[in-house]
C-alpha cells in the first residue's frame, strides 16, 4: 500500500505534522522531490523538530526513512540535520536510506542559486537560496553528480571537473566571484563518503520489494501544488514536481502501486517568496494572521504572505493530484475573526473563469469573488470531536468541502500530535 501526501497550496500547509501523525501507521516514509528548501516542523514531547531533508515521520522509532531519486541531496545539510537529530536522541541505525541515483547539491549550486536570483533584480523569484533550481538544472543538463558518482572518488573528480569547467568560467568571467577548486572540494567532502556508502541503495528496488511483502509506504511531498514546476505559477515555482505524479518518478514506483492520495490545505493561504497570490490580504489582518499562525519560513525564517482560503486553486489541486481526501490544518488560527472569507471565483478582464488558469499572466491579474462567513470566538485548540466545534467552524469546513469537491477527513487545531479532529 502506498499513500501519497501532497500540499494543495504554496507549501507550508502543515504536512510535517500530518506525516508525523500518519507515519505511526506506516512502515516506510519516503521523500520524493525537493531538497533542503523544505522545512517540516513537528512538535513532539514539547520539543520542536524542523526537518529539511530527512523524512519527518522518523520521530517514530520503528519507521524507515527513504530519500528517493527525485530528491536533491545536499550532503552538508543532510549530515548537519542527521547529527542534530541524533544528538537529540533519534537513532537512525538501519532505518535511513538514500537513493544512489539522487543528485547532489554541492557548494557551487548554492552560490549560483543566490547570485542568479539576485541578478534577476526586480524579477527575482525569492528562492530559498539552497541550490535547488541549480542542482535540478545540472541534472537535466546532464552535468549533475549523483550519489553513486560520489561513492567512487575517481568518478567524483571526473564529474566535478566537467561541471566546474563551466561554473568556474561563470564565476570568474561573468560574476567576478572566486572559483571553486576541485581538489579542495573533493577533500572537504570525503568525510561524508563512508556514511553515504552505508546509506545508499536502489530505492526503487527497495520500495517495490517492500510493497510486494505487504509493507505500507507513506510518500511525502515537499512544497505544494502551486510551486510545481509544470503546473504552478511559473516561473515563481520550485524546480521539481511536488504533485502526486512526482511520487512515481521520484521514487521509482509504478502509478499502479499508489493506493491513496491525501491533500493537505491550510484553513487560509500563505506563500513565501515572490509570485501571484490572488487572495492575499492587503490590510493589517495579513500581519495578524502571520502572528497568530506563526507564519515564518521554517527554512529561511522569512515572513510568509497571508491570505484567505482560495477554493479555486484547491479545487484544481484536488483534480490534478487525484485527491481521495483532504486534511485542513490550522483552523484554530482563524478563531476570533468576525468574518472569514473564501475565494470562490475568478474574473479576468470582466469575464468569469471557472478554474485556476495555467497562464501566470492571467493568474496575476484575476479579480477574486469572495464568499463571507461568520467567524467564531471560542478557542478550539482542545476540541477533539467535529461535533463539538462551534457551529460556524463546522459550517466553514462543510462549505470548503463542497467548494473543492473533496471529502475533508481530518482537521488540525494545533501543532501537537493530539490536536487533530478525525471525521
Ligand atoms: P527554491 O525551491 O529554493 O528554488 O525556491 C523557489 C520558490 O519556492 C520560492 O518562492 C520559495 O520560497 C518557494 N519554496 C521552496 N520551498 C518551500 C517550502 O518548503 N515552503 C514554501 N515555499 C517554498
Amino acid at each position: 500500500m502506498v499513500t501519497v501526501v501532497v500540499g494543495t497550496q504554496w507549501g507550508d500547509e502543515g504536512k510535517g505534522k500530518i506525516i508525523d501523525t500518519l507515519a505511526g501507521q506506516h512502515d516506510i516514509v519516503a521523500r520524493y522531490q525537493g531538497g533542503a528548501n523544505a522545512g517540516h516542523t513537528v512538535v513532539w514531547n514539547n520539543q520542536k523538530f524542523v526537518f529539511h531533508l530527512i523524512p519527518s515521520g522518523l520521530l517514530h522509532h520503528n519507521v524507515v526513512g527513504v530519500l528517493g531519486n527525485g530528491v536533491v541531496l545536499d550532503p552538508f545539510s543532510f549530515f548537519h540535520e542527521m547529527t542534530d537529530l541524533e544528538n537529540r536522541g533519534i537513532d537512525f541505525t538501519n532505518r535511513l536510506f538514500i537513493a544512489e541515483n539522487a543528485h547532489l547539491t554541492l557548494p557551487y549550486h548554492k552560490i549560483l542559486d543566490q547570485i542568479e536570483d539576485n541578478k534577476r533584480g526586480k524579477e527575482k523569484l525569492g528562492t530559498t537560496g539552497r541550490g535547488i533550481g541549480t542542482t535540478y538544472a545540472d541534472k537535466y543538463g546532464r552535468i549533475g553528480v549523483r550519489v553513486a558518482d560520489f561513492l567512487n572518488e575517481e568518478v567524483f573528480v571526473k564529474k566535478l571537473n566537467i561541471a566546474l569547467e563551466l561554473k568556474n568560467y561563470l564565476f570568474q568571467q561573468y560574476y567576478r566571484e572566486s572559483t571553486i577548486n576541485v581538489e579542495q572540494l573533493v577533500e572537504e567532502y570525503s568525510k561524508y563518503r563512508k556514511k553515504f556508502r552505508e546509506l545508499a541503495i536502489d530505492v526503487s528496488a527497495y520500495l517495490n520489494d517492500a510493497i510486494e511483502h505487504g509493507k505500507t509506504i507513506l510518500a511525502e511531498g515537499a512544497q505544494g501544488t502551486f510551486l510545481d514546476i509544470d503546473f504552478g505559477t511559473y516561473p515563481y515555482v520550485t524546480a521539481s514536481n511536488p504533485i502526486s505524479g512526482g511520487a512515481c518518478t521520484g521514487l521509482g514506483i509504478s502509478p499502479k502501486k499508489i493506493t491513496k492520495i491525501i491533500g493537505v490545505a491550510k484553513a487560509y493561504t500563505t506563500r513565501v517568496g515572490m509570485g501571484p497570490f490572488p487572495t492575499e490580504i492587503k490590510d493589517d489582518l495579513n500581519e495578524k494572521l502571520r502572528t497568530a499562525g506563526n507564519e515564518f519560513g521554517a527554512t529561511t525564517g522569512r515572513p510568509r504572505r497571508c491570505g484567505w482560503f482560495d477554493a479555486v486553486i484547491v479545487k484544481y489541486a484536488a483534480m490534478l493530484n487525484g485527491l481521495d481526501e483532504l486534511i485542513i490544518t490550522k483552523l484554530d488560527v482563524l478563531s476570533g475573526l468576525k468574518t472569514i472569507k473564501v475565494g470562490v471565483k475568478y474574473y479576468y478582464k470582466g469575464d468569469e473563469i471557472n478554474k485556476y488558469p495555467l497562464d501566470t499572466n492571467v493568474f496575476e491579474n484575476v479579480e477574486v469573488e469572495y464568499k463571507a462567513f461568520q467567524g467564531w470566538d471560542e478557542n478550539i485548540s482542545s476540541v477533539s470531536d467535529f461535533y463539538h466545534l462551534p457551529a460556524n467552524a463546522k459550517k466553514y469546513i462543510e462549505k470548503i468541502e463542497e467548494l473543492v469537491n473533496t471529502k475533508i477527513t481530518a482537521i488540525s487545531v494545533g501543532s501537537s500530535r493530539d490536536q487533530i479532529i478525525s471525521r
